[in-house]
């Protein structure tokens, strides 16, 4: 497969750098828990299609700090000398260490969390480096400055804010602006099934420039055939580690997730495709982010890349299965 050939390149907003239409995150799948030689073989196989852009933060494992480590194993051994051609983002925000300095948005916790980022993937610096959560309690100014020095520093190229909501953005977006360190890129919880960056945030996005790559663009695996049936013994949903819970495949979910299966499979595709192609189709959305267990989803996720267009008529079927989403 000729590494460049099929993937679509989009510019994240206003910046020199573009990333890939489907991004891989290592949030579930390539921890200590995991089986390594198939974390290495979603990376690889990853980036021979493409897929440029791999997403980690501090805290994903489990246990906390194990994916960049493996991840950092995987770069040493096999794409060394790819490092010019790979976008490797991560972030801090959630818990990681004991005491008062272990999590939030203060600069002493997001410094030191980057160069133990950087320590456990072996790596110079990361090419965005995120604020993974916006903190009530610490001045945006203090945050947005780390994240400013963070770039100053070399640490990282560009850098990101995720899960801010849309005047908190506006704002992170003016502070950095003012810095001199534009904010590259949002990432937000989006899919069929949470649609609130449409209640405001894709706006602010377009108007300040920045990229956006949502994250669970398949809702952790519920747009996907794997829940027509009852939940399979090797899936999230049964890991006791697995943040999606049992208790979210209501029957309710699962009637809606058998008719967008439906309206999928009229389309020839899988709902899968088409769940990342519905989070794709705005404007704003510059990458989707999506997680893997296997090599067989990202081959199934690269399908969208020769999809056809949503019809008018495909659409409103669709939103008539998501209108209670809105409400
Ligand atoms: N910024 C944040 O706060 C934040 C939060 C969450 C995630 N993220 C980022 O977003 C990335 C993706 O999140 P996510 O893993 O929740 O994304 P997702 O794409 O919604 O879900 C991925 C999961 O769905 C299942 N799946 C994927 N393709 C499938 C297919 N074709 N058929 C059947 N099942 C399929 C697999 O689960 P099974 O294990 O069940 O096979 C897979 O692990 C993360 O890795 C992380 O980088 C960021």
């Amino acid at each position: 497969m000729a590494r460049y050939d099929s993937m679509i390149y989009r510019r994240c907003g206003n910046s020199g750098l573009r990333l890939p239409l489907i991004s891989l995150g290592l949030w579930h799948n390539f921890g200590d828990v995991d089986d390594p030689a198939n974390a290495r073989r979603m990376i690889r196989h990853a980036f021979d299609a493409g897929i440029t852009h791999f997403d980690l933060a501090n805290n994903y494992g489990p246990p906390p700090g194990s994916a960049e480590s493996n991840f950092g194993r995987v770069l040493a051994s096999d794409l060394k000398s790819h490092r010019d051609e790979l976008v490797i983002s991560s972030k801090a925000g959630y818990l990681m260490w004991e005491g008062p300095y272990g999590e939030w948005g203060s600069r002493k916790y997001l410094v030191a969390s980057c160069d133990q980022s950087l320590r456990r993937m072996g790596l110079e610096y990361v090419d965005i480096f995120y604020s993974h959560r916006y903190d009530p309690e610490t001045p945006l100014e203090e945050t947005m400055g780390a994240l400013d020095h963070i770039v100053r520093s070399g640490r990282a190229l560009y850098v990101g804010i995720s899960n801010y909501g849309p005047e908190e953005t506006r704002e992170a977006a003016r502070i950095l602006r003012e810095l001199g360190t534009p904010c590259l890129i949002h990432q937000p919880n989006y899919s069929m099934f949470n649609r609130w960056i449409e209640d405001g945030l894709t706006e602010v996005l377009m108007d300040e420039g920045m990229g956006c790559i949502p994250f669970s663009p398949l809702a952790q695996g519920m747009l996907t055939d794997k829940y027509l049936n009852g939940i399979p013994d090797d899936s999230r949903a049964a890991k006791e580690h697995g943040f999606l819970r049992p208790e979210a495949l209501t029957m309710e979910r699962v009637d809606q997730i058998r008719s967008l299966h439906e309206i999928a499979l009229s389309r020839g595709q899988t709902l899968a495709q088409m769940a990342l192609q519905w989070v794709a189709r705005i404007p704003a959305v510059t990458s989707v982010l999506i997680g893997a267990s296997r090599v067989a989803h990202i081959d199934d996720a690269l399908g969208i890349l020769e999809a056809p267009p949503f019809s008018e008529a495909e659409m409103d079927r669709i939103h008539a299965v998501l209108i209670p989403e809105r409400v």
